[in-house]
C-alpha cells in the first residue's frame, strides 16, 4: 500500500551570520497507515526541524517529502503563541480577521469547533483563566 508520508534523505543547513549549522543530514522514513510515531532524542537533536519542515513552515536545504493525496501536516507547537490580551474566541477568529474571511457563517463554525473540544464555555475567558491544556485545545 502507498505510504502516507515518505521522507527521503532531508537535509538542513540554518545560515547565521556567524556559521552554518547542519541541523538534519540524511534523515529518511516511511510512515504507513496506522502508524505511531515518536520522534526522541536530545535537545538540539532536529526534532523540530523535522517537524517545521514536514508542515512548510520552512523549506528543507535537500531531499524530498510525498504526502498522500489530501492529507495535511499540522504540529501542536511547545508555546501556544495565544494573544493574551485577546478573548479565547477572538484568538480563534484572529486567522480568519487576517484573511478577510471573517463571515458569520465562518464565526458560527468556530463557535461550532470551541463547542466540539469543551471550550464554548470559556470563549470569553482570556487565555491566563485556561489551564495549559486548554490552551493547547484552543490552538
Ligand atoms: N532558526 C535557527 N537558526 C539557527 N540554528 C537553528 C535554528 N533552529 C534550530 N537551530 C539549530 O538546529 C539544531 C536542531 O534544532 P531543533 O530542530 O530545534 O532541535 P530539537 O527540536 O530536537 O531540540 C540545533 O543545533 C539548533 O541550535
Ligand atoms: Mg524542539
Amino acid at each position: 500500500m502507498k505510504p502516507i508520508l515518505k521522507i527521503d534523505n532531508l537535509r538542513k543547513i540554518y545560515h547565521t551570520p556567524k556559521e552554518e549549522i547542519l541541523a538534519l543530514d540524511n534523515f529518511s522514513y516511511t510512515l504507513q497507515e496506522g502508524e505511531f510515531v515518536s520522534i526522541v532524542g536530545p535537545s538540539g537533536c532536529g526534532k523540530s526541524t523535522i517537524l517545521s519542515i514536514l508542515s512548510d513552515l520552512m523549506k528543507p536545504s535537500d531531499g524530498t517529502i510525498e504526502l498522500q493525496e489530501g492529507k495535511k501536516i499540522g504540529y501542536m507547537l511547545q508555546q501556544d503563541c495565544l494573544f493574551d490580551f485577546r478573548t479565547i474566541l477572538d484568538n480563534c477568529l484572529l486567522g480568519l480577521e487576517i484573511k478577510k474571511e471573517l463571515t458569520e457563517e465562518n464565526k458560527a463554525y468556530v463557535i461550532h469547533l470551541l463547542e466540539t473540544y469543551g471550550l464554548k464555555d470559556f470563549m470569553y475567558h482570556y487565555p491566563e483563566n485556561l489551564s495549559g491544556g486548554m490552551r493547547q485545545r484552543v490552538v
